[in-house]
């Protein structure tokens, strides 16, 4: 595997993979790497000869500073998961290589980018944006490798290469789940041992709604989960939408479409630590 940080130097090295007809996956990372990055990264070396994997902390998705500053960085375990796994490249760039001057495009595709995270966190998908095709020109993947759990990121990914008429292949990967079944992400490692138990109520809670909307209307079962997660000392739900899995505008009935999920955001803790979760109803 090798440790590429320039640009440069990527795309020499992807050159001679084209010029011997190889196929290219890319799977996009900010690092903290965990199980649920290894499975996208299983996938690509499955799907394709050469696996390309960035590691890179996109200040311009990050509409809060101190969210940004917490992320934790682990590039030696990282580039150990990622050299187990079977990646080729490891692309791990500084932020003046990506962002020499100051990105000043605007991507913008409601309502995919506007509501839940869009609405929460302004100017993190045009961030997500930036740096995603930013990505997407150097590296000119055949195929590229998301994990389900960041649901609306995909969505607005999808909506991005539909806008630039980008030849690839977006490839949406399920969520692994710790055994508790709290989704995996980076930012568990933020919580403690018993903050991670609690958080697991997160998912429990998202499984049993799927049990409730066969007798209740999409607004009973909205604030069921709302009102069941916030009884749970030490967590808070900041909102719970249940919308269209392609275009994420809400629905009101079970019957709008054949496409429809719950999307969440909860803080759990003292610090507090945001958490992102989804269950597919239809
Ligand atoms: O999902 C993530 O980790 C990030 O949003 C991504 C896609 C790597 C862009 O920085």
């Amino acid at each position: 595997m090798k440790r590429i940080y320039t640009i440069a130097e990527l795309q020499a090295e992807l050159r001679e993979a084209r010029n011997a007809g190889r196929t290219v996956g890319l799977v996009p990372t900010m690092g903290a790497l965990h199980e649920g990055h290894a499975s996208l990264v299983r996938r690509s070396v499955s799907e394709n000869d050469c696996t390309v994997v960035s590691v890179f902390l996109n200040p311009t998705q990050f509409n809060d500073k101190t969210d940004l500053e917490k992320y934790p960085r682990t590039l030696e375990a990282d580039c150990a998961l990622l050299e187990a796994c079977g990646a080729t490249v490891v692309f791990a760039p500084s932020v003046e290589e990506i962002y020499p001057e100051p990105d000043t495009r605007v991507f913008s595709y409601p309502p995919t980018d506007s509501v839940m995270e869009g609405a929460f966190r302004p100017g993190h998908f045009n961030g997500v944006c930036q740096i995603v095709s930013k990505l997407f020109m150097m590296v000119e993947p055949d195929r590229a490798y998301f994990g389900e759990k960041d649901f609306q990121q995909i969505a607005v990914i999808r909506r991005m290469v539909e806008d630039l008429g980008l030849k690839l292949e977006i490839v949406p990967c399920p969520v692994i789940r710790e055994e508790s079944g709290l989704a995996m992400s980076s930012r568990n490692t933020l919580l403690s041992a018993e903050e991670r138990q609690i958080a697991s109520h997160i998912y429990r809670t998202l499984a049993e709604s799927r049990q409730w909307a066969k007798e209740d209307t999409v607004s009973a079962v909205h604030d069921k989960v709302v009102s069941t997660l916030n009884e749970v000392p030490e967590l808070e739900v900041q909102y719970y939408n249940i919308v269209d899995g392609k275009t994420l505008a809400d629905v009101t009935s079970w019957d709008d479409s054949d496409d429809i999920v719950g999307c969440i955001t909860v803080f759990c803790g003292s610090q507090p630590i945001r958490l992102i979760d989804h269950i597919r109803y239809k």
